[in-house]
């Protein structure tokens, strides 16, 4: 019952994904553009399969076998070698967990730290998911607006916190806005997080969701979040920066200043044990583990926003230009983002509407598409906009 509540709940993103399958049946693929799923269209990169073709090439024994329930040590070391390089911290494979990608992280993590009735707050919009993830593991999902920009409402944030809040989930680079939180945002809520911490005696756990975290335009340099907080935990994916959402790989990193660091770590080996991961998959680690520094090529993504965003901006939709991730969230011409989706639909463009994301007004299109899609669907977007008016 409570299940399939929750799906009538998500009904519109499957809808989207329903009718796009009907409308590629009718016109043709080249005549739909599908912008409804963050489901990248690129190849993984070259070393990816490189690593590939040596592990099948020079199978190493063993190498199928059940392992420790938190991942491949050799892996965790090169990923804690990376990170300490990244962040002047030192990390050790210790604080390391090899994850499901960056759900079954959110999970793990989630179940390692909530006890049942314990809140989580969430900037919104935000992933739908985390509502589930939340709920999954007993906690209470405590929403908290972002800024008109979708910058983070410290005050708002610091009001919100309560003695039961246990967790703040922040998402940067962030799905649906695109938007990348400022240091300057991030040392404000480290600041706010030690005040609450001291006020209700009671550690509260930053957890960063970095699945976007080497998709950053322009040049920006992500903030380090384990400087702003010691009780920080980062959740990371290669889902999107190695082009392999299919094959669930991702890991989490505890800060190697959060207190009960070993503790949690357990935690999370034992809740990717108990949850039914019992450990990411093994062939992946022994891959990601040879490709810290590799990523697909962000430039291309890159010139996807600059062109859409663009084009939108000319035609007169009002929008925060996305700073990563593969997301645009602009507003709708009307109030009503279901009406605007439909009629978006009827010019064969696909989107979700904002509410799907707690942001009523608002479509997100994911840009993670072929060229020939963003460039095709630019008419109709074009000719919406002069029938709402905003030309
Ligand atoms: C913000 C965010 N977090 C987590 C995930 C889950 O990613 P993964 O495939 O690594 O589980 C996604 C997927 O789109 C996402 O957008």
């Amino acid at each position: 019952m409570k299940i399939q509540k929750a799906l009538e709940g998500a009904s519109w993103i499957r809808k989207m994904f329903e009718e796009g399958d009907r409308l590629k049946r009718m016109y043709g693929p080249e005549k739909v553009f599908d912008f409804s799923l963050g489901n990248p269209f690129s190849e993984p990169p070259e070393e990816f399969f490189a690593e590939l073709r040596k592990i099948a090439q020079n199978p190493i024994p063993g190498m199928c076998r059940y392992m420790v329930n938190s991942g491949y040590e050799e892996t965790r070391r090169a990923i804690a070698s990376m990170l300490s390089e990244e962040t002047g911290l030192s990390f050790t494979g210790g604080e390391i967990i090899m994850s499901a990608g960056a759900a079954g992280g959110l999970n793990i993590a989630l179940k390692s730290i909530l006890d049942p009735g314990d809140e989580v707050i969430i900037p919104s919009p935000y992933f739908v998911e985390y509502k589930f993830y939340v709920d999954n593991h007993g906690g209470i999902l405590k929403l908290v607006e972002t800024r008109e920009d979708f910058s983070l409402d410290l005050e708002a944030i610091e009001a919100a916190i309560g003695k039961q809040t246990k967790v703040i989930l922040i998402n940067s680079p962030h799905n649906p806005t695109g938007v990348v939180y400022s240091e300057e945002s991030l040392i404000q809520l480290g600041e706010i997080l030690k005040r609450k911490t001291k006020q209700y005696g009671k550690t509260i756990c930053l957890l960063c969701d970095e699945a976007y975290k080497k998709i950053v335009y322009d040049d920006l340099k992500l903030p380090d979040v384990f400087s702003v907080y010691d009780h920080c935990i980062s959740i990371n994916s290669h889902s999107k920066d190695l082009s392999i959402p299919g094959e669930r790989i991702g890991y989490v990193a505890i800060s190697p200043l959060a207190e009960g660091k070993g503790e949690l770590a357990d935690a999370m080996a034992f809740s990717n044990r108990t949850l039914g991961f019992v450990n990411a998959p093994g062939l992946m680690q022994r891959l990601v583990g040879k490709l810290t520094h590799v990523s697909i090529d962000i430039s291309e993504y890159q010139e996807k926003r600059d062109l859409l965003y663009n084009n939108l901006a000319d035609f007169g939709y009002l929008m925060v230009k996305p700073m990563g991730a593969f997301y645009l969230f602009p507003r709708c011409p009307i109030d009503d983002d279901v009406v605007f989706v439909k009629a978006l639909q009827v010019k064969n463009i696909l989107t979700v509407p904002g509410r799907g994301f707690g942001k009523p007004a608002h479509i997100r299109i994911a840009y993670c598409v072929d060229r020939w899609v963003i460039e095709n669907s630019l008419e109709g977007f074009r000719e919406l906009a002069i029938e709402y008016g905003l030309r």
